[in-house]
């Protein structure tokens, strides 16, 4: 038995999905327009590819267009390119995601920063990256979002607390501890070459585990009662031939000494295309001057 709050993400991004159907209800009633999202797929890893069904399935759960397009592995950057400006000219689409990684031919900064930034849902086109550094309202990474609502769950004001990031990716690492610093935390970006990164965790009211190392983070390195937001998520493969999703946290230990954790799986995973579809309603809203709804 764990002492930590389980914080499930499950739960938490229903909450949201179904906030962001009534939006999308009302956007469509009052205003006549229909959110869409459009989604890129270059190549076939089948990763990518349950993640891009399950947000096409999703969208269009939440009363939303849904416009998929998938491109061979061998597409050039400026084919790429050509059709990125057609969904940027494009009135029925206010998100644009191209699923990441794009293979290694094709330069994923050009392409992201090709997206026009009022439909980079994604928050990674380097003027919304920008706007998030600087305090400006733009559209914020996903799962650094979800994140955020996940820790506000085991306490509603972050302020003044430590906040130690493992982690200093684009996606993640460095975009949610901006989003942490506008909560008002104290915040550390640790990551793989940090010394004494143990002894710098031990500081943390606040761990968010982002470093992509499989169950890195062990009970001794968590202050009792911290909250734990794990966004890693690992497949190992069990003696018995069977497979466990585990995080970049030892779930079960650090939920002896935690006040709040996310689970492995059900934790943070579930929030990102929540989000995502949030974020898409607020960009809708922004491109046809509609007051967003509380989301
Ligand atoms: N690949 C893994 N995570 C993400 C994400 O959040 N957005 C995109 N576009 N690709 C990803």
């Amino acid at each position: 038995m764990s002492r930590a709050q389980i914080l499930d993400g499950k739960a938490c991004a229903k909450e949201v999905r179904s906030k962001v159907a009534s939006a999308v209800a009302m956007i469509k009633g009052q205003h006549g327009v229909t959110p869409g999202l459009a989604v890129v797929l270059v190549g076939a890893d089948p990763a990518s590819e349950v993640y891009v069904k399950n947000k096409g399935k999703q969208t269009l759960a939440a009363g939303m267009a849904s416009f998929e397009h998938r491109l061979p592995a061998e597409t050039v950057e400026a084919d790429l390119l050509v059709l990125i400006e057609q969904l940027n000219q494009d009135k029925a689409v206010h998100g644009i995601l191209v699923q990441l990684p794009v293979p290694a031919h094709i330069d994923e900064a050009k392409i992201i920063n090709a997206i026009d930034p009022a439909k980079d849902v994604d928050g990674f086109h380097v003027i919304n990256a920008g706007m998030l550094a600087t305090g400006q309202d733009g559209l914020v990474p996903c799962t650094p979002v979800g994140c955020v609502i996940l820790a506000k769950q085991a306490m509603s004001d972050l302020s003044g607390l430590e906040a130690v990031v493992i982690g200093r990716s684009n996606i993640v690492g460095k975009p949610v501890a901006q989003l942490l610093l506008r909560e008002n935390c104290t915040v550390t970006i640790a990551h793989s070459r940090t010394k004494n990164l143990k002894d710098v965790v031990a500081r943390a009211d606040l761990v968010v585990a982002a470093v992509g190392q499989q169950e890195l983070v062990r009970a001794d390195w968590i202050k009792p009662g911290a909250i734990v937001i794990d966004v890693g998520i690992h497949r190992l493969t069990l003696d018995g031939g069977g497979t466990k999703l585990v995080g970049d946290v030892a779930f079960d230990e650090v939920a002896e000494v935690a006040g709040a954790i996310t689970p492995v799986p059900g934790g943070v995973g579930p929030m990102t295309i929540a989000c995502l579809l949030r974020s898409t309603v607020l960009a809708c809203c922004r491109a046809h001057g509609i007051v967003a709804p509380d989301l």
